[in-house]
């Protein structure tokens, strides 16, 4: 029998420092041993984002200490590790090059191959880290903080894009109205949390390419909307948008959310029914939104469809989706780790071009 092999996928492609390990039983779903996580939010927040060489000395700082702890977890130790995957890309250039760096030298000192995994496709496989993981085929509504697109998946490596956005991406959506409506970094979850006490109805702005025919997004519209909505409520109150009542602010982000929500949702539902596929699978940061989860669990009920989600903690970055992403290409034949240490990063690398 084929020994199980010890995957270990390091994450580092943006503001979060990630590793996990990951084992490969044969033909079996691969099992998540042990995984851990930080997350530099605190230390961009001053910022108002991210800023991409405090992201990458951080990483530096975190990238080791994890993965002791990871091991320590997993009870395995430095040479029961048999892969050393990390994000190739895409992601900011200086911490990609920490994850890819560190990766391949512990690869190197340990004797064992390595892997770059997609980040995207770490992202659409997560689900198959839940309790109810998906069944290939499926239509994958990737909604990342920097991509939304809608993807077939009829396999690992199997990815035909369908559609995707012209400009903005949801996640930017999120962040932006709600960086001018004075919340916080990250503004996905701020603006959420604050859109549980508004009213979804109270503003009418667009829903960009709604009706397109299409499976194209767009998002910026609705940001200028959202802004151009605030600015006018702040000259009636006299006040600058953050000093607006809480009440209207909270309004405005109800309608924002709803904004965003109902284009996904719609754009979703008619890829299952382009493609003839009866199976979601929600990833990126954006599927922790409970609005999204909330209209896809009822539209995809109606219509008896199944809808699939990474558990809440795994939506956002993570080390578990790159070394499950890594595992999964292994055992399906789609890659195999190579014992060449060069590497190289790729800030820019469309999914479906894998
Ligand atoms: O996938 P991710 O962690 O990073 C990228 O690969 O980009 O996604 C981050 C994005 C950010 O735009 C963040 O605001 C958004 O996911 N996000 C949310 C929620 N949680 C995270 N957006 C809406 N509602 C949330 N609950
Ligand atoms: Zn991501």
């Amino acid at each position: 029998m084929a020994k199980n092999l010890q995957v270990l996928g390091i994450e580092s492609s943006c503001d979060e420092t990630g590793v996990a390990l990951v084992e490969l039983r044969g033909s079996e779903l691969p099992l998540l041993l042990a995984h851990a996580l930080h997350s530099q939010i605190e230390m961009h927040q001053a910022y108002g984002g991210v800023v991409p060489e405090l992201a990458s000395r951080d990483h530096i700082r975190r990238v080791l200490p994890l993965t002791e702890k990871v091991l320590l977890e997993a009870k395995r130790t430095l040479a029961d590790i048999d892969v050393v995957a990390f994000t190739r890309g895409p992601g900011l250039a200086g911490a990609l090059l920490v994850g890819a760096g560190v990766a391949c030298a512990l690869a190197a000192a340990l004797k064992k191959p390595v892997l770059g995994v997609h980040h995207l496709e770490g992202h659409l496989l997560s689900p198959f880290l839940s309790a109810d993981p998906p069944e290939f085929p499926f239509v994958a509504l990737l909604v990342s903080g920097g991509h939304t697109q809608l993807m077939q998946v009829d396999g690992v490596g199997r990815y035909t894009l369908l559609g995707e956005t012209i400009d903005d991406a949801a996640g930017e959506a999120f962040d932006k109205s709600a960086k001018l409506l004075g919340l916080g970094y990250p503004g996905g979850p701020a603006l959420s949390r604050l859109a549980q006490n508004g009213d979804p109805a109270a503003f009418k702005l667009p829903r960009p390419l709604l009706n397109s025919g299409n499976l194209d997004f767009s998002f910026a519209g609705l940001k200028t909307a959202v802004m151009v909505q605030a600015k006018k409520l702040a000259l009636a109150q006299g006040c600058a948008v953050e000093a607006l009542p809480s009440a209207m602010l909270a309004d405005l982000a109800a309608s924002t959310q709803a904004a965003i929500v109902e284009v996904l949702v719609k754009k979703a539902l008619t890829a299952l029914f382009q493609t003839g596929l009866t199976r979601l699978v929600v990833a990126g940061g954006v599927g922790a939104n409970g609005l999204l989860r909330q209209q896809l669990n009822s539209e995809c009920a109606k219509r008896r469809l199944r809808v699939h989600y990474p558990e809440l903690h795994l939506c956002t970055d993570n080390g578990a989706m790159i070394a499950m992403a890594a595992a999964m290409r292994l055992q399906s034949g789609q890659q195999a780790a190579s014992a060449v240490y060069a590497f190289d990063v790729k800030p820019r690398w469309p999914l479906d071009l894998l």
